[in-house]
């Protein structure tokens, strides 16, 4: 079987910064521990003025293409996921499309396009979309270019303005992969849930603390639906774990419960349980709530092990480096959780050939998703291009009062105008309406 999978991947950060504990924390009158240790959030990305989820997109996938070095007729599919699309019919990808026209010679018109919906999941979907195209061989030997982008933002003073964040990841899915083949086995954890919705609305309606169990109920239906077919997962057999990642502390709590749960009855738990005891099961109590209060006390405990410690810090820690600095990306944020992963232990000389990853994606209304992926060998020449460390350092940092503003200029029904305060330099930009009502982009060299 040919394997098929991630080929090369850029990503593009909204370009102005806002600082969590210096400008946003006094401002609401919070402790700035709350951002920086509570949710593990230091910064949020935010697009400029010139901005959106096409120009961010629009940029990535030029890298991409760029630095393959391909042409239009190379890709047979741009998939794009997104949960802040502005417009019901016409889709973000044509959009993307159009503007990679005005720089290539060559057009896109035979490429299937397409835009894809499931709150933050969708990124990956568009990932299985395009492996499914591939392994189906309908793709004529071409690639498909999958990006998720989105600008994450929430209605002011929502509990979920602390974790907003804006950026794109493109992802060029081909055969023989130069970063990571993906595994044909999948789980899910899939339910009908209410616990953040956009019912026409650009900004999300959030039972903040609903969410945070939801993430976690699913995730443990997809890790047990996974083991199902891909057979039992052991922790310690995946070098890095990238989970979505809509603020760091949710992690933390996920990594927590999906270890607790995967050791539940195996070597590690009888080795642990001279130090923290076995986990306590249902039958043993009289009430849920005592069976549920004894499973917190045995999580803390477990997440002071050293063992568990040494397991974040090398398996789940590096994953979050980015998402520290840049917030919540929505569709890319599992996909700058495998990035930053790939980078720390590029940076760091670990050998990752062969291994595989465990990557949990998850989308709010909720759906869970977990597959394995294949490093490929010569995946640190792929990560080695990454320039997104410059980017990250290069943004422009906000004021409280420039914060506002730009809220305010990416809020659809605020009507607010204000001018760019970055100079934009070979990339594509928003440059005004349509007569249709079309938003209309253009190159700057
Ligand atoms: P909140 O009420 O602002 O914060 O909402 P909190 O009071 O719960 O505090 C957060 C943490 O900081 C707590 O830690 C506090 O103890 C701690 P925890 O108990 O959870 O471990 N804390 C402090 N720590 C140190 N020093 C201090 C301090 N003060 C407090 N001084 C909430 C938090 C997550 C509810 C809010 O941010 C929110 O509504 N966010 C948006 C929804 C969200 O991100 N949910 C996550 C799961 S759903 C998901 O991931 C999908 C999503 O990406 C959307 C999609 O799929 O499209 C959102």
């Amino acid at each position: 079987m040919t394997a098929v999978g991630i080929d090369a991947m850029e990503i593009w950060t909204g370009k102005l910064k806002l600082d969590l504990a210096e400008t946003f924390a006094p401002a609401q009158g919070d402790d700035p521990g709350k951002y920086t240790k509570g949710l593990g959030l230091h910064a949020s990305s935010f697009p400029d003025v010139h901005e959106d989820i096409v120009t961010m997109a629009a940029n990535a996938a030029h890298r991409l293409m760029e630095r393959k070095g391909l042409e239009p007729a190379d890709i047979g599919r741009i998939d794009v996921a997104t949960e802040s699309s502005f417009d019901n019919s016409k889709p973000v990808s044509t959009y993307v499309a159009g503007c990679l026209e005005k720089v290539y010679d060559g057009d896109f018109h035979h490429a299937n396009k397409g835009e894809r919906k499931f709150a933050c999941i969708a990124g990956t979907q568009s990932l299985d979309d395009a492996y499914n195209w591939i392994r189906a061989g309908r793709n004529r030997g071409r690639a498909a270019i999958v990006i998720a982008t989105d600008t994450a933002l929430y209605a002011r003073d929502d509990p979920g303005e602390a974790t907003q964040g804006a950026g794109a990841v493109a992802m060029l899915v081909a055969e023989d992969p130069d970063l990571v083949e993906l595994s044909p086995e999948q789980g899910f954890g899939s339910a009908d849930e209410t616990d953040f919705l956009k019912p026409n609305q650009q900004f999300p309606s959030v039972d903040g603390k609903r969410s945070v169990n939801v993430y976690l109920a699913r995730m443990r239906e997809a890790l047990d639906d996974f083991a199902s077919v891909a057979g039992e997962i052991h922790p310690e057999d995946y070098p890095l774990i990238p989970f979505h990642t809509p603020f760091p502390g949710m992690v933390r709590k996920a990594a927590a419960l999906g270890y607790r749960h995967i050791i539940r009855d195996t070597e590690i738990e009888d080795e642990l349980a001279e130090e923290i005891g076995y986990q306590p099961v249902p039958e043993a109590f009289d009430s849920d709530d005592e069976f549920y209060e004894a499973i917190r006390e045995y999580t803390d405990a477990l997440t002071e092990t050293e063992r568990y410690q040494a397991w974040y810090a090398e398996t789940i820690d590096p994953t979050l480096e980015l998402s520290r600095h840049v917030g919540n990306w929505y569709t890319g944020s599992v996909h700058i959780a495998r990035a930053a992963g790939l980078k720390h232990a590029r940076e760091h000389g670990r050998d990752l050939d062969g291994r595989q990853l465990l990557v949990a994606s998850y989308g709010s209304g909720a759906q869970a998703e977990v597959h394995a992926e294949t490093v490929v060998p010569g995946w640190e020449d792929e990560i080695a291009q990454l320039n997104v460390d410059e980017q990250v350092r290069r943004r422009y940092e906000l004021s409280f009062e420039e914060y506002e503003q730009i809220h305010d200029v990416h809020n659809h029904d605020a009507e607010a105008d204000a001018d760019s305060l970055t100079e934009p330099s070979a990339e594509f930009v928003f440059d005004g309406w349509g007569r249709m009502g079309e938003r209309t982009y253009k190159y700057i060299d």
